[in-house]
């Protein structure tokens, strides 16, 4: 494992998947580096690409305003994804590009050993807690794992699209926010 001088130099110098040859700039992470929770989203968006930070365009504010009622803030917290730089198009990331990114992710998991990570949306879900992870049934379910707490809720742009699940996503903010005050 690196530290994170070391880490950043090597993301902002990768070139391990094709993406790589189209990203603005990398977005590699950004927040507390000693949080006890992290939050995990999937891929860079086009706002994103162009700042190089993660969560700043419309899901990105969304984000914020979740994280305001539960009296969070991003100087608290660690927010990354699971890929560093952006799919043409928002596609889907591959199977191959997560393979080759996760290893940075573990990485910065590593360093800030939060107590804490919750999977925004499907991807990182599937991602991290389970490949067959079903958002829909399994959203605000905990598990723990090698120290870690997990969870998953749906993903800011999937409230955008459809205001219903916002109500659920409450209830799951506030069961983060009541185990985050107990750490
Ligand atoms: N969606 C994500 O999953 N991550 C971002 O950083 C922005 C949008
Ligand atoms: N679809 C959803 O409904 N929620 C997510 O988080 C991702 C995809």
């Amino acid at each position: 494992m690196l530290q994170w001088d070391e880490l950043e130099q090597s993301c902002q110098t990768c070139q391990k998947c094709q993406i790589s040859q189209t990203r603005h700039k990398l977005v590699f992470g950004a927040g507390n580096r000693q949080a006890r929770l992290m939050f995990i989203g999937e891929a860079p968006g086009e706002q994103e690409n162009l700042q190089g930070l993660p969560f700043v365009g419309q899901s990105g504010q969304l984000f914020d305003k979740i994280l305001q009622a539960v009296s969070l803030t991003r100087n608290e917290v660690y927010v990354a994804n699971i890929l560093k730089c952006r799919p043409p198009n928002n596609r889907d990331p591959l199977t191959s590009e997560k393979r080759e990114c996760l290893v940075y992710l573990r990485n910065q998991v590593w360093l800030i050993k939060p107590k804490i990570i919750v999977c925004l949306g499907r991807v990182a879900a599937q991602t991290i807690i389970d490949p067959k992870f079903k958002i829909t049934r399994q959203r605000g379910s905990w598990i723990e794992r090698k120290g870690y707490y997990l969870t998953a809720v749906y993903h800011p742009s999937a409230l955008l699209r459809d205001p219903s699940k916002k109500r659920a996503t409450w209830e799951d903010f506030k069961e983060i926010k009541r185990r985050y005050d107990l750490l």
